[in-house]
């Protein structure tokens, strides 16, 4: 959601102050992207615990940045305590929302849930959905003007990508300031109407959930087919290590909301290998084990 325009005079930047709301893999990666290019950021979650880790992971995160950035260790460190500086934690967004130039959501993928949140905060967000039509969430929006989605990939601070979307109430100014925020945030920027998945996860979810198909008709091991698409087809991942990297219960979030609302489309039916192993809680690296352990 787009609060307030800053000026030119102002700063370079399209925002100033930028809330993030959920700290996990992707409002963690997002916050560090945002404060490293210079925004102040608010990151919101539901506890202290939760926001201690994402505090963590982002410190970490910013250590590896500043090694490959900073030949000289002082400057690294510099960074590194610079970007810490510029990020503070709330585990209620509505404080934040009230002097914040933005907002984006990146709570967890369910419609109910995104919805309610924006209820809460009567006020409106770009939202980090994977699945989710903008459309949708923005039922709960009041100013659908000052709304769009913004669709980041993780890890945040190495893939280069940011998808912005526009629903047809979407104002011109609200979607040149979302492109604009992508470029602050030194992101390449694609747009796509507002379709399941938007161009990245329309493509890359079923082949993953293939992958998964593959395994469960016993045709290859998880092993096999994830060194076929590495070096066969030069993904940096297998589908298996992709899908541990991204989390097997938001891929299951976003199957399941497919699958409910497209029941006819074969790319989109549940998997009963994902359904089994998140019930085990087995949710990939975030959990320690996924389709391979990280212990
Ligand atoms: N933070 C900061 N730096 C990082 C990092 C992170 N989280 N992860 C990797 N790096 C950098 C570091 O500099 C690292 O070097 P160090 O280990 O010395 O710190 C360097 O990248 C190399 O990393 P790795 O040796 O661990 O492995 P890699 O060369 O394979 O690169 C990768 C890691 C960039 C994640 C790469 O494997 C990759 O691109 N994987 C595919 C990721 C992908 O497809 N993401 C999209 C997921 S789908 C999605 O996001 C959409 C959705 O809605 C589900
Ligand atoms: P995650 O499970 O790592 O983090 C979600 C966080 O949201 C948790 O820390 C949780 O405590 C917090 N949360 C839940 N309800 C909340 C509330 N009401 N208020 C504040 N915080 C709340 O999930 P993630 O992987 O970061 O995914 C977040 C969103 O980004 C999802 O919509 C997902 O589909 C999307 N996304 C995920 C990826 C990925 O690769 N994992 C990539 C792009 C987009």
């Amino acid at each position: 959601f787009v609060r307030s325009f800053a000026t030119s005079a102002q700063r370079a930047n399209a925002f100033n102050h930028v809330t993030v709301i959920g700290g996990g893999l992707m409002g963690s990666g997002i916050a560090q992207v945002a404060a490293s290019t210079g925004h102040t950021v608010s990151l919101v979650d539901q506890d202290n615990t939760i926001l201690g880790k994402s505090m963590n992971g982002i410190h970490k995160s910013l250590e590896r940045v500043a090694k490959k950035k900073f030949e000289n260790p002082a400057a690294g460190e510099a960074f590194v305590k610079d970007t810490m500086g510029r990020i503070s934690t709330a585990t209620s967004p509505i404080t934040c929302v009230s002097h914040t130039d933005l907002v984006i959501e990146a709570i967890v993928e369910n419609l109910e849930t995104k919805k309610k949140l924006f209820r809460e905060l009567e006020a409106v967000a770009p939202d980090n959905t994977s699945s989710i039509p903008i459309t949708d969430i923005a039922v709960a929006a009041k100013r659908k003007d000052r709304f769009g989605g913004l669709h980041f990939f993780n890890p945040v601070p190495m893939m280069k990508l940011l998808e912005v979307i526009r629903i047809p109430a979407t104002s011109d100014a609200t979607f040149d300031k979302l492109l604009a925020f992508g470029k602050d945030m030194e992101k390449v920027t694609v747009s796509c109407k507002d379709t399941p998945g938007f161009i990245v996860n329309r493509l890359l979810v079923p082949y993953m959930l293939e992958a998964v198909r593959m395994v469960e008709r016993g045709d290859a091991s998880i092993q096999d087919v994830d060194t076929a698409m590495k070096l066969g087809a030069g993904y940096p991942m297998g589908p298996f290590e992709l899908s541990d990297y991204v989390g097997l219960d938001t891929m299951k979030f976003i199957l399941d909301g497919w699958s409910k609302n497209y029941p006819d489309n074969p790319l989109f039916k549940p998997s009963s290998l994902l359904d089994k192993m998140v019930a085990q809680g087995k949710l990939g690296r975030k959990s320690g084990e996924g389709f391979y352990p990280y212990k």
